[in-house]
């Protein structure tokens, strides 16, 4: 059989020292778990802008339809700010998840305990915290039309459309009940069906979705009170279903509640390809984080979590997939802490690739 194939946008910022990092762990289950993957590397984001003049060549788009996975670093930076807006390094990235059609964006939020004191909420709110959200990722108002910038009598009018078909909603409803059905069977639907048409047919269609899975426990909550209630008990969840728009908002909640953005996946899933494998598009939540780009002070975790989701969704490698989280989560209990993660000052720093290196000593520890 072939070998699995993947393809690697490293992109912009801290995308390329920290997908350094993942080649390490990639080459490391090369070594010793008898899986080699066909790795190809191209650009996206800036990157790709500089040598292209575009954020995502026709070339690389082509080429993610075929790999079985992509693992993307991060795209932006502020060098892009005043680019045309179908320009900008984000067009690269919103290319690949439609053209790929990736519906379900799977964003967890696990608090790891050596971290649980870097939330800026309580600890006992935030410790042992595992919730996922799914996010629905190729329509609503990203991509819905009309959209622009129109002249309406003496002034502008800036439009986007929030829209959502019957078959978006349920196929990405589709997914969070089957998640939940593996985790702790709870699915939280939120919209603004107060407000919002395509809330109330959000909530409708999820409904009926969720007849056909009567052993997960369904609710409904409106957006804003979804925002307050991920600060003030974010434990009572457990799958979260929502929009693209909300989805975008609500993740990055969730995700500030474990401590750092360093540390959190995520997937990016569509329908299954021929082989029967998801369409699907790994990347940590960071973004490029230009602030620090080059200084080698980037936290390579989320990253290399973002690997492991895809040894589990992609190629059936659960069990390395678990190998690697452990890894991550034993080289935080031993205390490695790179910058994100200092607690007072005074405490030293590891840099990416020590980071990097320490994951694969704790891979060949737990091995
Ligand atoms: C995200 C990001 C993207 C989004 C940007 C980079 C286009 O914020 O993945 O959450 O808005 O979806
Ligand atoms: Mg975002």
């Amino acid at each position: 059989m072939a070998n699995p194939s993947l393809l690697i946008l490293p992109g912009d910022g801290i995308g390329p020292e920290v997908m350094a990092e993942v080649r390490k762990v990639i080459t490391w289950i090369g070594e010793n778990r008898g899986t080699t993957f066909d790795v190809s590397e191209d650009l996206v984001g800036g990157a790709a802008y500089d040598a292209h003049g575009t954020a995502l060549h026709d070339d690389t788009m082509a080429k993610a339809q075929e790999v079985d996975a992509v693992l993307l670093g991060a795209v932006g930076g502020p060098k892009y700010d005043n680019l045309d807006f179908s320009l900008k390094p984000e067009r690269g990235l919103l290319r690949l998840r439609k053209e790929m059609d990736l519906y379900s964006n799977l964003r967890p939020a696990q608090c790891f305990d050596a971290l649980a004191d870097f939330s800026s909420l309580k600890k006992d709110i935030v410790a042992g915290l595992d919730i996922m959200i799914v996010r629905e990722l190729t329509s609503g108002s990203y991509f819905g039309e009309p959209r622009g910038i129109f002249e309406e009598g003496n002034e502008r009018v800036g439009i986007n459309t929030h829209r959502y078909t019957e078959s978006e909603i349920e196929r990405a409803a589709r997914s969070a009940f089957e998640l939940a059905l593996r985790r702790n069977k709870k699915v939280c639907s939120m919209e603004k069906a107060n407000v919002m048409e395509a809330g109330i047919l959000w909530r409708e269609v999820v409904t009926e979705v969720a007849k056909d899975y009567p052993d997960v426990d369904l609710s409904h909550m409106y957006a804003d009170n979804g925002a307050m209630q991920l600060v003030r008990a974010p434990k009572q969840f457990d799958v979260i279903l929502t929009d693209n728009l909300f989805g975008d908002i609500l993740s990055d909640c969730a995700a500030m509640l474990t401590g750092s953005l360093g540390m959190l996946p995520s997937a990016s899933l569509g329908a299954p390809m021929d082989n029967g494998r998801p369409k699907a598009l790994y990347e940590p939540v960071h973004g490029s984080a230009p602030d620090i780009a080059g200084q080698g002070k980037a936290n390579p975790c989320a990253c290399i979590l973002s690997l492991a989701m895809a040894l589990r969704y992609s190629f059936d490698m659960g069990e390395e997939a678990s190998l690697v989280e452990r890894a991550v989560e034993k080289v935080l209990a031993d205390g490695v802490r790179t910058a994100d993660l200092m607690q007072s000052e005074g405490e030293t720093p590891v840099s990416t690739s020590e980071m990097g290196d320490a994951v694969v000593a704790a891979l060949t520890a737990l091995a």
